[in-house]
């Protein structure tokens, strides 16, 4: 089943007769007015639309039973084709995740030159200028509480070498967004790294003493060691220690995101002349023993005093990209389903978090690392796998 290209490109034309909502014989339902996929189950709520197979809005209710929107999207689908900036908004990033340098890799002694979409061409990030999360992905299944897109990524695409064909499914169960992306180089070997890119902000943008994440507190408990980069966020193939209580210290105890943000050592943390966060935490899980992804963690836990929302994040990942969103300036907006009256409907700096889990970043150029199980399919491999679940709480 997974060999074949033809399968969604048979599933997309089987669909189009289903775009107006009416559901099927099979359960399956169209998109909203706004282009928008909905799924829930008990505590749970959201949408998801077909560009970058992303997440558009996230319901929880909060410690006052009010349902709050506490991921960043827009509010119609129609929208994320066009809008200048392309934040990567709750998407799936891909083929690579994350930066490679010299937008160059090696595989099997051919050198492979990928499109150089960041910094002026020194550097490929999100899988290039048309990565998959420019792309409208298929919509192969949706019932009440689950929805699968799929991706055919032509051989060559953005110069990345064979076809990939990959399925993301998205499931929610009780107060839990389920994640399960798969993925197969049908016809070449090509690495292959994914994540889910969901920006956050526990509050909705509604608390009003501050519209930032700075108050959110984020533990990631496995994590003394993150990937040492360069001054434009590139690995240059050192693994730092995060020392008790340095700006980097997430696992020691929970942190409010915003604590170091005034120490010297935080400036050029995440590029230069950048303070705050854009790093890749390792997660050292096997330091307890055999363990089990499904049960042992969260890997991260971030909570919100304001709505008392919480979001422990368990993952078979060995890694985990935290960005503190010191990029935003306010000319992205926010949903209408968010924010406090009489403040501008914009997300400002430090305004959200995005949380990826993903394997070690730029894996493909520092063979040292021994990732190339984990980054490097061809035909004949086992697929590319990436599990998580969100699981969400209130306090
Ligand atoms: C969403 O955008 C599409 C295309 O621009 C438009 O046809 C549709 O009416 C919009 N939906 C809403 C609810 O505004
Ligand atoms: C929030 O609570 C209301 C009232 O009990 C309920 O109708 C709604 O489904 C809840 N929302 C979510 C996302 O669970
Ligand atoms: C994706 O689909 C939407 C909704 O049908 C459409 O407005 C948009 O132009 C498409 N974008 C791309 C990049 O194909
Ligand atoms: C960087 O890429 C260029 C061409 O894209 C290539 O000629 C050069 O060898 C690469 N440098 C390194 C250090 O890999
Ligand atoms: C759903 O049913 C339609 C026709 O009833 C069919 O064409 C389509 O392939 C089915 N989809 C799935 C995912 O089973
Ligand atoms: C955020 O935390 C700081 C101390 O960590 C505290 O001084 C401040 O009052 C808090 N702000 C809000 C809005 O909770
Ligand atoms: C970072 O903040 C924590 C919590 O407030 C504090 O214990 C620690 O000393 C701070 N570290 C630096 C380098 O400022
Ligand atoms: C959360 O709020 C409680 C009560 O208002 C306060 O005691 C506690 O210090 C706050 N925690 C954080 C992390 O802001
Ligand atoms: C704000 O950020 C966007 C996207 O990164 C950028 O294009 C824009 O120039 C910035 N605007 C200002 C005023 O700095």
């Amino acid at each position: 089943m997974w060999a074949s290209a033809v399968l969604p490109l048979v599933a997309a034309s089987a669909f189009a007769q289903y775009s107006t909502g009416s559901p099927s014989p099979n359960g399956t339902t169209g998109p909203d007015a706004d282009g928008k996929y909905e799924i829930s189950a008990e505590g749970i709520r959201a949408t998801f639309i077909p560009y970058g197979a992303s997440i558009s809005n996230l319901f929880i209710n909060d410690t006052n039973g009010i349902e709050r929107d506490i991921v960043l999207g827009f509010d119609n689908a129609s929208h994320y084709s066009v809008d200048p900036f392309h934040p990567h908004l709750g998407g799936v990033p891909g083929r690579y995740a994350n930066r490679i340098k010299n937008s160059t890799f090696t595989i099997d002694g051919v050198d492979y030159h990928v499109d150089a979409n960041e910094n002026g061409g020194a550097d490929t990030l999100h899988g290039g200028s048309d990565g998959w999360d420019f792309r409208n992905f298929t919509v192969v299944a949706h019932t009440a509480d689950s929805i699968t897109f799929s991706i055919v990524d032509p051989d060559g695409k953005e110069g990345f070498p064979g076809e990939v064909v990959s399925y993301i499914t998205y499931t929610v169960t009780a107060f839990t967004w389920n994640i399960k992306m798969v993925a197969l180089a049908t016809t070449k070997k090509t690495p292959i790294m994914l994540s889910s890119h969901t920006y956050w902000n526990l509050d909705a943008f509604a608390n009003p003493e501050t519209a930032t994440t700075d108050n959110h507190t984020l533990h990631l408990p496995y994590s003394g060691q993150r990937i040492g980069v360069d001054n434009i966020l590139i690995p240059d193939g050192t693994i730092l220690p995060n020392e008790k209580y340095s700006v980097n210290d997430f696992w020691s105890s929970p942190k409010q995101l915003g604590a170091n943000y005034s120490s010297p050592d935080i400036k050029n943390n995440c590029g230069f002349g950048c303070v705050g966060y854009d790093n890749a935490w390792l997660v050292n899980r096997a330091q307890n023993g055999p363990y089990d992804w499904r049960n042992e963690g969260p890997v991260a836990t971030l909570a919100s005093n304001f709505t008392g929302i919480q979001i422990d994040i368990f993952t078979d990942q060995d890694a985990f990209q935290v960005y503190s969103c010191p990029g935003q300036n306010g000319s992205l907006p926010i949903k209408s389903t968010q924010g406090y009256e009489g403040r501008p409907r914009v997300v400002e700096k430090y305004g959200c978090v995005v949380m990826e889990v993903e394997d070690w970043i730029d894996g493909i150029n520092h063979p040292e690392w021994q990732r190339e199980k984990k980054q490097i399919f061809g035909p004949g491999d086992d697929p590319y796998v990436l599990e998580a679940k969100y699981v969400f709480s209130v306090n």
